[in-house]
């Protein structure tokens, strides 16, 4: 069976990657399981030994220079070597700060981890400019520092204040998790657990590939990344093992079709 590009694949993700051609895949975005859930899918036995697992079979399916996007709690990729396979650039905190559960023992834990891996050493894409952030910096200190040589007639010109923003750094609290509030929320049940905003997708996916790049996303969820991926005009691959994650994923991308941009909750029990 050939897989079917820009839709998604009904089945385990194990099962299906060894389908997928070797040194195809421009990024790959994984939300799969963090070992911290009562969902049986999330039951793992060790998360370290399942995400090494993954990045094995990953590094053979990238491109040279291709990126993958691991998300997880901070000790994810603790004490595992990932070296052979992929070079870790960054290890981005997703800051949460609006999280409700309080720790009684130890401190309540306010981030998630997404570990962007490198096959190779250096990036096909950085795509900065389709991701830069609001500057906030006072006019007055901005307008000093411009004046200084170094910034005005260095190696990278004006690197230090773009008109255009800055680059996000790797720690994200700009982004908010999901609310029984937001509209993009397919059921109450994806909430926390399953679906991740639109905007923490796109940014990865507009910074680490281009139009016309084929996107693997292994767990798919309800759909969030095959979503961005047909905004942008990316090739995807996409799998998931519930038929009803999958439904309402694939409700997603036919209202992208008809231009809608409002979900329509296609019962998710
Ligand atoms: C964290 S959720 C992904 C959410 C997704 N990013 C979104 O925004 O909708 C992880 C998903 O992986 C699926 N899953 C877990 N193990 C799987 C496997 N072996 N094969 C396919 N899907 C799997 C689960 O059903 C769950 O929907």
């Amino acid at each position: 069976m050939m897989l079917e590009e820009n839709t998604i694949t009904c089945g385990d993700a194990f099962d299906l990657l060894r389908k997928v051609e070797d040194e195809s895949v421009d990024l790959i975005v994984c939300d799969g399981p963090y070992g911290v859930t009562q969902n049986e899918w999330d039951k793992v036995p060790s998360i370290q030994d399942f995400n090494l697992n993954l990045i094995k079979r990953f590094s053979t399916k990238l491109k040279e220079g291709g990126a993958l996007y691991l998300f997880g709690k901070q000790d994810c990729i603790d004490f595992i070597d990932y070296r052979p396979y992929l070079n870790l650039k960054t290890k981005i905190v997703w800051y949460q700060p609006s999280r409700l559960a309080q720790g009684r023992w130890s401190y309540t834990n306010n981030y998630d981890v997404i570990c962007f891996f490198i096959k190779g050493k250096r990036p096909n894409r950085f795509n900065l400019d389709d991701i830069r952030v609001a500057q906030l910096v006072e006019l007055e200190h901005r307008l000093r520092c411009e004046r200084v040589p170094s910034v005005t007639d260095g190696k990278y010109g004006k690197t230090k204040f773009n008109e255009l923003g800055k680059n996000p750094g790797d720690v994200w609290g700009d982004i908010k998790q999901l609310t029984y509030k937001s509209k993009e929320l397919v059921s109450r049940d994806t909430l926390n657990t399953i679906q991740k905003p639109e905007k923490l997708i796109e940014r990865l996916v507009l910074a680490s590939s281009s139009p016309g790049d084929l996107v693997l996303d292994p767990f798919a969820g309800v759909g969030t990344c095959p979503v961005i991926c047909k905004r942008n005009d990316r090739r995807f691959l996409a799998f998931e093992m519930n038929p009803e994650f999958v439904a309402a994923g694939l409700s997603r991308l036919e209202e992208l079709d008809r231009g809608q941009n409002i979900l329509r909750f296609a019962n998710v029990s």
